[in-house]
């Protein structure tokens, strides 16, 4: 089959990313346009157009618009996913051979791009639920005790990274650890893919959004968090800790010179269609829809994980004696599928089009898996085995670049990593390059790959 026969492929329902959920909730101006003869708008970056550094053109005035509206001092669009973003963010924050505090929850991207740049993360842990297996949300207690145990005289610490919300919606309040940092003068990149609508809902009780809590550098990703196409992102840029020309400058570094104008144009009616107030009306009430869904779920005794983010679905399948990766198997042959499995969880992505034919479909379904599945495993993860502030033992740009060898992992104890081993879903890598394997790491790393099979006997690459 082609990969243009399987885009076509019908499922009962799809709890996935990108959240417009197969088109259903496009905005209309984009449904509009691509109603048009099949690549008619597939456009270069005409001077009518411009691109997302341009000063002038349709792409400069729009990000203006958006930037004076959000109180941003400007914003970028993104067609290489939050990734692409994020990854100029980093670099427009660090030079190489300075460091970056991150949490250990941290996307890929950031690690890849610190291994290209050479740029020194130090990572901090972040409180763990033996539950559910997940991080919890870091307060201002934990991010004290973190700076407490830096030693910012034998490190150049220039920047700081949080992740809020979290893939499966856990979220905290931004504004006092945005403020730890602040009195150290350190900017503050908050990696805010998965809370893009927080913007627009500020009436329903939802986290505060990121820009609003001040951070100077904030990426959206608009296929996570709202109705764009995938790939579609933005960057928004405030305060004065991070320099503008060199963010203008890491943009440029990592941008495509042909940017999709089908994406731009969805980066741009994503945002305006959450402006428009029948839009927004809509959005918001399928946000209710959802809380009711988790409410009448967790009436019907189904074992929910709540989180900030009533469009996560976060099926504890583990109180039923279920891992996450066995349930998600059985709903996927059954047409309903899930987003993110992990050993304690399953979560589903409700995204933005009507949803209220999910609640009966997943109640018959999760009553049919408790019913066919055996119940005997006992599912335990294992606390993360890392210290509270811990850089690796070797550089990371070091470690990725030196000779490495392919070996089973289960032959890697007391090595040293040249790769970066993660899942994904949900992208936080487990080990980065310059990491030892020991033996808490390895037996954690074990113990995760107990139920994905993607983990099973895989090979990782050692110095
Ligand atoms: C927390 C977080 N940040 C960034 C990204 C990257 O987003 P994108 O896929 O748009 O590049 C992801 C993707 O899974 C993510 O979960």
């Amino acid at each position: 089959m082609s990969i243009s026969s399987f885009l076509t492929k019908k499922f009962l329902k799809s709890l996935f990313f990108p959240a417009h959920n197969r088109g259903g909730a496009l905005p209309k101006k984009l449904v509009k346009l691509l109603k048009n003869p099949p690549g008619y708008w597939d456009l270069p970056e005409l001077p009518e157009i411009g691109s997302p550094l341009s000063k002038s053109g349709l792409i400069a005035n729009s990000q203006r618009d958006f930037s004076e509206k959000f109180g941003a001092k400007r914003c970028f669009f993104g067609v290489n996913g939050a990734s692409g973003l994020i990854q100029s963010a980093v670099i427009a924050m660090a030079n190489p051979g300075e460091t970056i505090l991150m949490p250990r929850n941290v996307h890929i991207s950031v690690i890849k791009i610190c291994a290209m740049q050479n740029i020194k993360p130090i990572f901090f842990d972040l409180e763990f639920s033996h539950e559910t297996g997940h991080y919890k949300p870091i307060t201002k207690i934990w991010l004290d005790n973190v700076f407490k145990k830096l030693d910012f005289d034998n490190n150049k610490i220039v920047g700081v990274i949080l992740v809020s919300p979290s893939y499966h919606g856990y979220a905290g309040d931004l504004e006092p650890l945005i403020d730890i940092c602040h009195q150290k003068k350190l900017p503050v990149l908050v990696d805010e893919a998965h809370g893009s609508y927080f913007f627009f809902c500020k009436n329903l009780n939802l986290p505060k959004p990121a820009l609003s809590s001040n951070a100077d550098l904030v990426v959206n990703s608009l296929h996570k968090s709202l109705n764009g196409l995938t790939q579609t992102a933005i960057l928004w840029y405030k305060g004065n800790l991070i320099n503008e020309i060199n963010l203008i400058k890491s943009i440029n570094l990592l941008q495509t010179t042909s940017p999709s104008s089908l994406l731009l144009s969805s980066c741009e009616e994503s945002l305006k269609d959450w402006q428009n107030k029948k839009s927004l009306s809509k959005y918001q009430k399928r946000i209710l829809e959802a809380k009711k869904i988790y409410k009448k779920l967790i009436q019907k005794n189904i074992p929910l994980i709540e989180t900030q983010d009533p469009l996560k679905i976060v099926l504890n399948t583990s109180k039923a004696g279920i891992d996450g990766f066995t349930a998600d198997n059985f709903f996927y042959r059954n047409g309903l599928i899930a987003e993110l499995p992990e050993m304690m969880t399953l979560t589903f992505c409700l995204g933005f089009a009507n949803q209220k034919d999910f609640l009966n479909l997943f109640e018959k379904l999760w009553d049919k898996l408790l019913l066919n599945s055996k119940k005997s495993k006992s599912l335990e993860v294992l606390q993360s085995p890392f210290e509270l502030v811990q850089a690796p033992e070797i550089e990371i740009g070091i470690a990725w670049r030196s000779e490495t060898r392919s070996i089973p992992f289960s032959q890697s104890l007391n090595k040293i990593s040249g790769d970066i081993i993660c899942p994904y879903p949900p992208g936080i890598p487990l080990i980065v390059p310059g990491e030892k394997i020991d033996i808490d790491r390895f037996n954690w790393i074990n113990n995760q790959s107990l139920c994905n099979k993607n983990l099973v006997n895989f090979n990782i690459r050692v110095l």
